[in-house]
């Protein structure tokens, strides 16, 4: 399977958000075969999106979250408050958080291992900046996160995990990676992720490329096995964009029933 997130950041208020989430589940009419979407809109859209959603195969996903489960935390969402809200799908650590508002390893960490308390699939961010890839540190810098984010996780059976591979400088940049880098690290992500939960089945975890994606890069980057899919930012929002990531997806998926 592939499956494309769809993320809107704070792009959209919640008339937008409606109207781009009917948009975004066309993408998938009359098709034989789908990718599984994940749509995450603001948080103030949760709720308007999710009876849109609802009628669908697509997936609810949140932006953020906190780790605690009520409290004195203005300004915060707890675990069971988006579940409540019907989100299956939290993204967690992703580099506008920890850029802008100070999100460390140890914080990604606490709200991994409470979104997983709570049945709540997170979709875990971890990527290297401009420099660190200059001086070649992409893959200490990438071992890094995902070792600290997943600090103490016991996978269950029923858990599913996902990584988001996303370099900083490919993203909302037009600068997306190579096919070949992203490989290559997507590779060393699925080895760490194999050593790390010995006992896994195949699908528990599943690892996504980010930074650019758009319907004229999307196939070459959806063909490829180590890629089980793509979290999309810019062109998410762009529904004619959207689409043809749908569709390269589509057709990844069809060439592979028939092969
Ligand atoms: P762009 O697709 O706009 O580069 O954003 C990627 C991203 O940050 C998705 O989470």
């Amino acid at each position: 399977m592939k499956t494309i997130i769809a993320n809107w950041k704070m792009n959209v208020g919640v008339r937008e958000s409606v109207a781009l989430a009917r948009g975004t589940l066309l993408t998938l009419r009359g098709r034989k075969v789908s990718p599984a979407l994940v749509i995450c809109p603001p948080f103030v859209a949760l709720s308007e999106v999710r009876k849109i959603v609802a009628r669908s195969s697509a997936g609810l996903g949140a932006q953020n979250m906190f780790w605690e489960q009520s409290g004195a935390y203005t300004g915060e969402t707890s675990p069971r408050m988006l579940q409540e809200l019907g989100v299956s799908h939290v993204i967690l650590g992703h580099s506008e958080r920890r850029a802008l508002f100070g999100e460390t390893d140890e914080m990604v960490n606490k709200k991994v291992l409470q979104a997983l308390e709570q049945k709540l699939v997170p979709i875990i961010c971890i990527g290297e900046s401009a420099d660190q890839r200059r001086e070649e540190q992409t893959q200490q810098v990438v071992r890094d996160q995902l070792m600290a984010a997943l600090q103490g996780v016991r996978l269950k059976s029923s858990d599913t995990i996902m990584v988001a591979y996303e370099p900083l400088w490919a993203i909302g940049s037009g600068v997306a990676a190579t096919v070949s880098d992203v490989i290559e690290t997507h590779r060393f992500i699925h080895l760490l992720l194999g050593q790390v939960f010995e006992q896994a089945a195949p699908g528990q975890f599943s690892v996504l490329y980010g930074g650019s994606v758009d319907a004229e890069n999307a196939y070459g980057f959806l063909r490829e096995d180590e890629v089980n899919g793509v979290l999309v930012g810019g062109a998410s929002v762009k529904i004619n964009q959207f689409k043809g990531i749908v569709q390269a997806a589509a057709e990844v998926l069809e060439a592979k029933q028939t092969s």
